[in-house]
């Protein structure tokens, strides 16, 4: 039985998409069997898992209202042990009402992670900023969250919230395990930057943060823009080596 990976965050635009795609790149470069999971109606993996050409933008949205199979959302990617599954067409629908109540009042999503996890190793689920309803059902089916925190000041003011949320998640789910904080964007020549990891550091638990930091780098920002996770684009760039460092923890972690 493989394992799900919940990204998610109290705040938006902290780096889980970018977390969600290089970790799932970076698993599946190591040979483990891995699927990436959009239930973020914003549907933004699809524009940085590097898809082949012309590939269908159909998918989870399409599968839970019953519309397509899962054979037909599974879309292949340029790495042979990474697949996809995108939002599907709640990305470019302006109401998500329906589609979150579909998640909130049907099985579908935990039965479909469980379907995931027995035949995959990994199962990366990228998720909407927040604990609504759709993180929630994630977080329920999951045995492992990270945390990104983007190195900003305005960062630290959410976290408590979110921690506070994956407490009560984990006192119903028993299997989930919060694996950490994930400091991401961090700018060492900046000393807000700075100042938000130290911060962090000292009045988290020590084993609440990774030691692995990504930095904000040139290179991840125009990965994301040419449609392509880092750490196969620019290998070399250091946010992507600190993904892959991060998958080689887990990997481990998850044996
Ligand atoms: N290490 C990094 N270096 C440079 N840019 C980065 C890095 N990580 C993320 N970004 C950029 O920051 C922006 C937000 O990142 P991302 O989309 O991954 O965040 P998110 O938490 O998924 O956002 P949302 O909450 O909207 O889903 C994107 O433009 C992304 O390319
Ligand atoms: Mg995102």
């Amino acid at each position: 039985m493989g394992r799900v990976l919940a990204v998610v965050s109290q705040k938006g635009g902290v780096g889980k998409t970018t977390t969600s795609v290089n970790l799932a790149a970076a698993f599946a470069r190591r040979g483990l069997k891995t699927v990436i999971i959009d239930v973020d109606p914003q549907g933004a993996v699809r524009y940085g898992i590097g898809l082949r050409r012309g590939h269908p933008t159909y998918g989870f949205a399409d599968y839970l209202n019953g519309v397509r199979n899962l054979r037909e959302i599974l879309l292949p990617t340029a790495l042979p042990w990474l697949r996809a599954i995108l939002a599907g067409s709640v990305s470019d629908a302006t109401d998500h009402t329906f589609y979150q109540q579909l998640i909130a009042e049907t099985s579908v999503l935990r039965d479909l992670l469980t379907t995931a996890r027995e035949r995959c190793d990994i199962v990366v689920v990228d998720t909407p900023p927040g604990l609504g309803p759709i993180v929630h059902r994630v977080l329920e089916a999951s045995q492992h969250v990270i945390v990104p925190l983007q190195c900003e000041p305005l960062a630290l003011q959410t976290t408590p919230q979110i921690l506070r949320g994956i407490q009560e998640i984990v006192e119903k789910n028993r299997d989930l395990t919060l694996d950490g904080i994930l400091l991401t964007m961090f700018e060492p020549s900046h000393p807000s930057s700075q100042r938000v990891a130290d911060y962090v550091r000292e009045h988290l638990p020590r084993n609440m943060v990774f030691d692995i930091v990504i930095p904000r780098t040139e290179a991840a920002l125009e990965a994301f823009a040419a449609g392509q996770p880092v750490v196969l684009r620019t290998p070399a760039d250091a946010a992507a080596q600190a993904y892959v460092n991060l998958a080689t923890l887990l990997a481990e972690r998850f044996r």
